[in-house]
C-alpha cells in the first residue's frame, strides 16, 4: 500500500516536472521567434543555462560570468533558469531604453526577497500606490533639505575618519564594514531623525539585523532555486530572517510611535506645520523622511503605521547599502590609482582650501568638485552599486516591435553593460576621463545607468552623490590611501 502510494507520488510529480519543462521550453521557442535580434545562451533540459555559472568556469565571480555571456552570445540573451523557465538578460541601451521606458512597470521576482523587510515600499510598489507615494516623498529630496543633510554628513564622516586611526600605518584591511556603520549612522539621521549611533555600538541588535536582513536578501537572489519558495522557507536563512525581521520591524515601530506621541505635544505641532508650509518645506529647517511622512496626507487620509513603515525601511536599506559599496569601491580605486588621488587632492585644495579634512563642506562647495564627480561616476561604471535591475513584462511591453508575452523576467545587467568594451573601451581600466563632457556627450544616455532611468529611476541619487562626496573629502582630507592586495 505504501509503496502504491510513493509510486503515486513520484508519477504526479514526474507528470508536473515533464509538463513544466515542456511548456517553459515552448516558451522560449516563441520569444526566440518573436525576438530574431536576441540570441539564446545555450540550455539543458531542466538545468538551464546553470552550467554557465559553475565556479570553476573563467572567469571567476558571477558578474564577470554574466558580462562573459554577454560578450561570447551577445548583448541581448534570451537565458533560461531551473525547469528552464525563460528570461530575457538586457544590455543593449536600445532595448534598455524601450523595457524602462514601457507604461505598466511590473518588477521581477528579486524584488520578492525584499518584501518581508520593506513590504510595499517605495522599491517595491506599483501603479497608483507608487505615483502617490514617489510625489509626496519627492520634495524630502529637494536640494535646500539636501544642504540641511550636509551637516549630518559632515559629523558622520568625521567620525568615520577617526575610527581609521587605529589602522594607521598597519597594513591593508577591508574598510567596507566602517563604511556600513558610517552610512547607516546618516541614514537613520537623516530618514527618521535617530541617532544609533552604529559607528559607536557596531553589536546592536538593530545594526546586526540591517546587516543579517541585507545578506539573506543577496542570498536569495543569486540561488538557483530562488523562483521557488518553498526551498527557502525550509531552509535556515528563514529562520534567521524571522529573527532579523522582528528586531527591525520592532524598531521602526517604536521609532513611529515616539515621533507620534512627540507630535501631540501642541508646540512641537506648531513647529511642524510650518515646516511643512510650501516655503518652509524647502526653506531653512530640516525635516526628516519621517516627519513628512506623519504630517501628509493622501486623498485626505493620514498614512498608517504601516504605511509608514515600509517607507522608513525602504530607505533605511535603499540608501546604505548601495553608498556604502560606493565609497568603498572608490576608496579601493582611488588608492591603486595614486596619479588620480594626486588630481583630486589638488582639486580638493583648490576649491576648499589646504586644511579641506577640517572644513564644513557645503552644497555649493561639493558641488564645485568637478575631477571628484568624474571619478565617483567612473566608479560607478566598473562597480556599480547596483549591478542588476529587473522588469517582468505586463501586457503591452514592446521589445523590437514585438509583444512579449506578460510575466516574462527582464534582468537589465547594468554590470554587463557598463562593463561592456563597445561602449567603454578597455572597460577594467580605472579612467575618470570618460565621463568628462565631450566624452559623456558621445554614448547613449542609455548606455550608462548607475541610477536606472525612467520615472523608476533613484531618488536618493543626489543624496547619494553629496555623501559619497563629503565622505571622500573626509577621508582624503586626513589620510593617503596606499594600494593594496587586489
Ligand atoms: C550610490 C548610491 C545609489 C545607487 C547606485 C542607487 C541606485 C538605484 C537604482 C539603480 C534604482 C532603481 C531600482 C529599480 O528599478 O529596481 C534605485 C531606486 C531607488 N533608490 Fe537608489 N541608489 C543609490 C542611493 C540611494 C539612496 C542614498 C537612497 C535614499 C536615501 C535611495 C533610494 C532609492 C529608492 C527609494 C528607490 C526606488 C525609487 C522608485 O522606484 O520610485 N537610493 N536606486
Amino acid at each position: 500500500m505504501m509503496l502504491l502510494v510513493l509510486c503515486s507520488i513520484f508519477l504526479i510529480f514526474l507528470i508536473w516536472l515533464v509538463s513544466t519543462v515542456v511548456n517553459n521550453m515552448l516558451l522560449a521557442r516563441e520569444l526566440r521567434r518573436r525576438l530574431p535580434n536576441f540570441r539564446s545562451i545555450p540550455a539543458l533540459p531542466v538545468l538551464g543555462v546553470i552550467l554557465h555559472y559553475r565556479r570553476d568556469r573563467t572567469p571567476p565571480g558571477i558578474f564577470a560570468t554574466f558580462s562573459g555571456l554577454h560578450q561570447r552570445f551577445g548583448s541581448d540573451l534570451i537565458s533560461q533558469s531551473f525547469l528552464n523557465l525563460p528570461n530575457l538578460q538586457v544590455t543593449s541601451a536600445s532595448v534598455v531604453e524601450q523595457v524602462l521606458q514601457a507604461k505598466t512597470i511590473r518588477k521581477s521576482i528579486i524584488y520578492e526577497f525584499m518584501k518581508p523587510w520593506l513590504n510595499e515600499g517605495l522599491i517595491t510598489s506599483l501603479g497608483k500606490k507608487w505615483a502617490q507615494r514617489r510625489k509626496v516623498v519627492t520634495p524630502a529630496f529637494h536640494f535646500k533639505i539636501l544642504e540641511e543633510f550636509l551637516a549630518i554628513f559632515n559629523e558622520r564622516s568625521e567620525a568615520f575618519v577617526i575610527k581609521l586611526q587605529n589602522h594607521l600605518g598597519k597594513g591593508d584591511f577591508d574598510i567596507y564594514e566602517y563604511i556600513t556603520l558610517c552610512t547607516l549612522d546618516i541614514i537613520s539621521e537623516s530618514a527618521m531623525g535617530v541617532k544609533i549611533n552604529a559607528q559607536d555600538n557596531p553589536n546592536s541588535s538593530y545594526v546586526k539585523s540591517v546587516k543579517e536582513m541585507s545578506r539573506i536578501i543577496f542570498l536569495r537572489l543569486f540561488s538557483i532555486t530562488r523562483e521557488y519558495k518553498i526551498f527557502f522557507l525550509t531552509s535556515k536563512a528563514a529562520q534567521r530572517q524571522k529573527v532579523a525581521l522582528s528586531e527591525l520591524h520592532g524598531f521602526t515601530d517604536s521609532v513611529i510611535r515616539e515621533r507620534k506621541s512627540q507630535l501631540k505635544n501642541d508646540h512641537s505641532q506648531k513647529v511642524m506645520q510650518e515646516k511643512l508650509n510650501e516655503t518652509d518645506i524647502y526653506g531653512k529647517r530640516k525635516m526628516t523622511l519621517l516627519e513628512l511622512l506623519l504630517n501628509i496626507s493622501i486623498e485626505g487620509h493620514s498614512l498608517s503605521d504601516a504605511d509608514i513603515r515600509e517607507e522608513v525601511d525602504t530607505f533605511m536599506f535603499a540608501g546604505h547599502d548601495t553608498t556604502t559599496s560606493c565609497i568603498s569601491f572608490c576608496a579601493y580605486h582611488i588608492a591603486q590609482n595614486s596619479l588620480v588621488q594626486d588630481k583630486l587632492v589638488s582639486e580638493m585644495v583648490q576649491v576648499i582650501g589646504k586644511d579641506f579634512g577640517n572644513a564644513v563642506l557645503k552644497y555649493s562647495v561639493l558641488q564645485e568638485l568637478k575631477y571628484l564627480d568624474m571619478t565617483i561616476k567612473e566608479v560607478l561604471r566598473i562597480h556599480p552599486s547596483v549591478p542588476i535591475i529587473g522588469r517582468k513584462s505586463a501586457d503591452d511591453m514592446v521589445i523590437d516591435g514585438a509583444t512579449i508575452h506578460a510575466g516574462v523576467d527582464i534582468a537589465i545587467l547594468i554590470y554587463a553593460m557598463h562593463n561592456n568594451p563597445e561602449v567603454f573601451p578597455n572597460p577594467k581600466k580605472f579612467d575618470p576621463e570618460r565621463f568628462n563632457e565631450e566624452n559623456s556627450s558621445k554614448r547613449h544616455p542609455y548606455s550608462y545607468i548607475p541610477f536606472s532611468a525612467g520615472a523608476r529611476n533613484c531618488i536618493g541619487q543626489k543624496y547619494a552623490m553629496l555623501e559619497v562626496k563629503a565622505t571622500l573629502v573626509k577621508l582624503l582630507g586626513s589620510y593617503r590611501l596606499l594600494p593594496c592586495d587586489p
